[in-house]
């Protein structure tokens, strides 16, 4: 069997973790707070990390909740604002986990399709105009999750006016925000308009996943509706975790890092659009300007679950797109190049490209 290779796992590579840094923010932590970062704490967060959240944003500590990564995050918002039946407007397609909280809450998830330059605005007007009367829209701005697409500006502020016209609140979902090695920031939502806009984020793509620690910024009464949700939940998140990375924000070492991950993001982004064109060029895709991902469209009528199948006998591991969505995207696939070196990434298109022959060879797959 070949050496495994997976595309699968949003997660870095370890070469781009910064262990030793995080190993000195743990002694300085433990040395600086003992008290603090050994204490139960309460469900707001470390402080400390939460004041400096709060300064990253502009916002008041008292908008702000750190949680153990920002699945909490999410779970506790939708704990807090989504009822069985509400609708909620999800982009089409999106971060597999968010869906199926949603259907768990059994929320009625409406489904609206993404393009390259963010969600379908004019398609969700449809849906507003025709009588959906959404609580909440969950978008991933910026490097989306699972195609890799950003909102572009002018989407951003029609959204905004779109939310304010029809009285629901858009979720910005925005793990990846400060992975960008290619173009200009755009301003946040929650930035355009804070009273509209509930945001999360998370040091799992910035620090490291296993450190679990993300938060919500939003509206004073909405953070203190959750802060009594999370206190059931759990007392207090972990205070250990994020003493170590207000430790690793305070002295810089977070700028470092993001610059070591971005390098290494642009460099593998780059290696495998190269190598998608050289091996596989039936593959259509856009070349991210930032985060994890890259959403690959074969031909239609390409089967990728049995091409999922024969790479699975090559080691080669990837998402169905058809993972992402509630029905359809069968000929889709999400590529992960976070955890794959260049070389991996090289060697494992060219299996990829030879499991689609072999799956090719024994269909017939639309050229269009
Ligand atoms: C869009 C999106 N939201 C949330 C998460 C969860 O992140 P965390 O590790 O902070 O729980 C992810 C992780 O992949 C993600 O892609």
């Amino acid at each position: 069997m070949a050496k495994p290779i997976s595309f699968a796992r949003g997660a870095p590579s370890l070469d781009i973790v910064d262990v030793e840094g995080l190993r000195e923010a743990a002694d300085r932590a433990f040395a600086n707070d003992p008290g603090g970062a050994t204490a139960y704490g309460t469900a707001i967060g470390y402080p400390p990390l939460r004041a400096w959240i709060a300064e990253r944003h502009q916002v008041e500590p008292e908008s702000v909740i750190v949680t153990n990564g920002s699945m909490q995050a999410d779970a506790f918002l939708f704990e807090a604002l989504v009822e069985p039946g509400d609708t909620v407007i999800v982009e089409r397609p999106t971060y597999d986990r968010t869906l199926l909280s949603l259907r768990q809450r059994g929320a009625d998830v409406r489904m609206v399709e993404l393009e390259h330059d963010g969600i379908d605005v004019a398609a969700l007007e449809r849906v507003l105009l025709a009588g959906a009367r959404p609580k909440l829209a969950h978008i991933i701005p910026n490097f989306q999750n699972p195609a890799g697409y950003t909102l572009s500006a002018a989407k951003r502020e029609r959204l905004l006016e779109l939310a304010r016209a029809h009285q629901f609140t858009i979720f910005e979902d925005d793990p990846y925000v400060e992975l960008r090695f290619e173009g200009s920031p755009q301003a946040t939502m929650l930035s355009l308009d804070p009273e509209r806009v509930v945001y999360a984020s998370s040091f799992s793509k910035t620090v490291c996943p296993g450190i679990r620690v993300g938060y919500l910024v939003g509206p004073a009464e909405l953070i203190a509706r959750i802060v009594k949700i999370a206190t059931t939940t759990y007392i207090s998140p972990n205070m250990v975790s994020e003493a170590i990375v207000n430790e690793f924000c305070r002295s810089g070492a977070i700028d470092q890092s993001i610059e070591t991950v971005k390098a290494a993001l642009r460099e593998r982004a780059q290696t495998l659009g190269d190598a998608l064109r050289r091996e596989l060029p039936e593959a259509r895709f856009v070349a991210p300007e930032g985060g994890y991902f890259m959403w690959v469209e074969l031909p239609r009528g390409a089967d990728v679950g049995a091409l999922f199948t024969a790479a699975a006998e090559r080691g080669v591991q990837f998402v169905k797109g058809s993972d992402f969505v509630l029905e359809g995207a069968d000929s889709s696939l999400r590529l992960a190049y976070s955890g794959v070196t260049p070389a991996e990434i090289e060697e494992g298109v060219g299996r990829l490209a030879e499991a689609y022959r072999e799956v090719t060879a024994s269909s017939t797959v639309d050229a269009a």
